[in-house]
């Protein structure tokens, strides 16, 4: 028998919820300094931090999307690209300076790639760490979509 399956939960995120922000630059002759804090420049309370470094030339992270997880992620040192999709459009974000971040929602499609030699990627995110919110089929997600 064939059952149909109810995703009742997930956001469906469009590519115009997510957002490049600025953060504030602290210009001192000493060396500059921004930050970030909950809820203020980034839209959620931070519960967990990772980092993505010793990338090898070529490699690319990700290619996955979370089903409530959402994101900030920053280049806190060199350079990368963050890949997009919301199922509809696809988008390149090209992340190369440290007083700014991308804000990813929850149900995107996203993979990194096109790291620089010594590339630092800074991500938090709003919860703990859960494989099972992880969706790492593509054809699941595109499901999960456009059911
Ligand atoms: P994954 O998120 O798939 O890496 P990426 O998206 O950068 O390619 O995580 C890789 C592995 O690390 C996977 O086995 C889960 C584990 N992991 C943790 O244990 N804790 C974490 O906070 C993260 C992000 C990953």
């Amino acid at each position: 028998m064939c059952q149909k399956i109810v995703f009742t939960n997930f956001k469906i995120e469009e590519m115009n919820t997510v957002k490049l922000i600025d953060l504030p630059k602290i210009l001192d002759k000493r060396g500059n300094l921004s930050f970030f804090e909950n809820n203020n420049q980034i839209p959620f309370e931070i519960k967990r931090t990772y980092w993505i470094y010793d990338v090898p030339g070529g490699e690319t992270r990700g290619s996955h999307a979370f089903k409530e997880q959402q994101e900030f992620i920053i280049a806190l040192s060199g350079s990368f690209d963050v890949v997009l999709n919301d199922g509809k459009e696809e988008r390149t974000y090209s992340m190369n300076r440290s007083y700014y971040g991308l804000y990813i929602p929850p149900m995107m499609w996203r993979k990194i790639d096109n790291f620089s030699t010594n590339s630092l990627a800074l991500i938090v995110s709003d919860r703990a760490f859960a494989e099972t919110d992880y969706i790492r089929d593509l054809e699941e997600f595109m499901m999960i979509k456009f059911k």
